[in-house]
């Protein structure tokens, strides 16, 4: 489906961004591990997260429906059962990269995992090596891509350095940590989104934080609670914000939004770019003190001038999936900004530092691919064309933030992709105009 974007006179009102797909997937995950049934309020109904609801089906847990959300009933951390055929992940980078962590200790079965195109051309060794190293069985298609397999194993716990900071790959450890012998420490060198710790904390499971240190003790069962509320999604409320931002004469407010500060980065690298985006957001955590909370807050954002800054490796975890709306931000602003330390962007549901590059440039912007990350030479403006999201849900939406701004409109190809994460944002921007 394709979506001609016409420039946007202002964008006015409120808008409450889907749930954050994230913390949705990590839920039904830990769900199903549970014993006891868990009840999920507002949780994310699009297509990447159906797809985890279908794989932990296909696993033995029931998922029903109710008017109040859906109550999951597990099967236990060691009883997951061997499907009859391979799951699929579809689009799911976060479902590929966690579930083989609890799938990895479950003796005597054995499990395919497979996902659509973008997912085949993903490498899966940063999640294969720390698993092996525990003991893990995976048998991968070229050693490195789905589809791949893998076979109940004993665990041993292991200490491993993450050489590049991943809340999937830290999570996927984690999960695996629950079923080896003995603890497991994952160092982190930059901090990322910590929503799986925040569950197993509230799940009972022993686990510590010792500056980039963190540690997964083992157990028999998770006791999570009876209910889990999904906040709305920080990364899917960005495109939206940065729209307010770059549109002139717009404000927006973004009711109760997920500002968990390992996820707000976008709004801090926005702010220092000049954006007037106000929120409470809550002071970060005590030293070793792993909260169990989501910290929510409405975000009041008012269209202004924008600056050019630099985006330096420690801030791109915290703002990882944002690094797009950052480069268009960019072109509305006089002079070079800088996206240093992500490389980890070549390897996502696309390779967003070309797609980025290549959506600036064919819009009318002076965008730059560096072997990390992407330089962005801003003039205040940009004229508008045509983006193809070539099935990407963030450059979808980044197509449709730039039609509004632009001066000449957008036609997004391939629009429809936006439903990976965020199946009603083209209603919801249309209601703002
Ligand atoms: C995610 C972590 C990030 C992010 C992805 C979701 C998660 O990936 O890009 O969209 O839910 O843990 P990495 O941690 O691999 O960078």
């Amino acid at each position: 489906m394709n979506a001609l974007i016409e420039p946007a006179e202002r964008l006015k009102g409120k808008l409450t961004a889907p749930a954050d797909k994230s913390i949705s997937h990590r839920a039904a995950i830990l769900a199903a591990m549970a014993d006891e049934p868990v009840l999920i309020t507002n949780y994310l109904e699009a297509a990447d997260t159906l797809s985890t609801l279908e794989a932990v089906q296909q696993l033995g847990a029931l998922v029903e429906r109710r008017a109040e959300g859906l109550m999951i009933r597990g099967v236990g951390l060691r009883n997951a059962q061997s499907p009859d055929k391979p799951i699929d992940v579809g689009n799911a980078g976060t479902l590929i990269r966690l579930l083989p962590g609890w799938l990895a200790g479950q003796q005597g079965s054995s499990f395919e995992l497979d996902g659509d195109a973008s997912i085949r051309r993903r490498p899966i060794d940063r999640v294969a090596e720390p698993l092996r190293l525990m003991g893990a069985r995976i048998d991968a298609t070229d050693e490195s891509f789905a589809p791949f397999s893998v076979e109940g194993a004993p665990l041993t716990g292991i200490d491993y350095r993450l050489p590049v900071a991943s809340a999937q790959v830290k999570s996927c450890i984690a999960l695996a940590a629950l079923l080896a012998e003995g603890p497991t420490t994952i160092t982190e060198p930059d901090p990322s989104r910590d929503h799986t710790e925040r569950l197993l904390v509230q799940a009972g499971v022993k686990i510590e934080r010792e500056g980039d240190r963190l540690t997964v003790f083992p157990t028999d069962e998770l006791t999570l609670p009876d209910e889990i509320m999904i906040p709305s999604d920080a990364s899917s409320a960005a495109f939206a914000i940065a729209a307010a931002v770059l549109v002139p004469g717009s404000r927006l407010l973004v009711e109760n939004c997920s500002v968990n500060w390992t996820r707000s980065g976008f709004i801090e690298i926005a702010k220092r770019m000049g954006a007037v985006i106000v929120t409470d957001l809550e002071s970060r955590p005590k030293e070793g003190v792993i909260p169990q909370d989501e910290p929510v807050s409405d975000v009041d954002v008012t269209a202004g001038p924008l600056k050019p800054t630099t985006v330096t490796a420690t801030e791109v975890p915290l703002a990882v999936d944002e690094l797009p709306l950052i480069g268009l931000m960019a072109c509305f602003a006089e002079g070079e900004t800088r996206v240093e330390g992500a490389g980890e962007l070549r390897l996502k549901e696309s390779d967003r530092i070309s797609a980025v590059v290549k959506v600036l440039n064919d819009l009318g912007g002076e965008a730059e691919a560096t072997a990390d990350g992407f330089v962005v030479n801003g003039h205040g403006f940009l004229r508008g064309g045509t983006v193809d999201s070539e099935g990407d849900h963030r450059i979808a939406m980044l197509g449709v933030v730039a039609g509004l701004a632009s001066r000449e409109g957008v036609e997004v190809r391939g629009v429809d992709a936006a439903a990976v994460s965020y199946p009603s944002f083209l209603d919801d921007i249309a209601a703002l105009r």
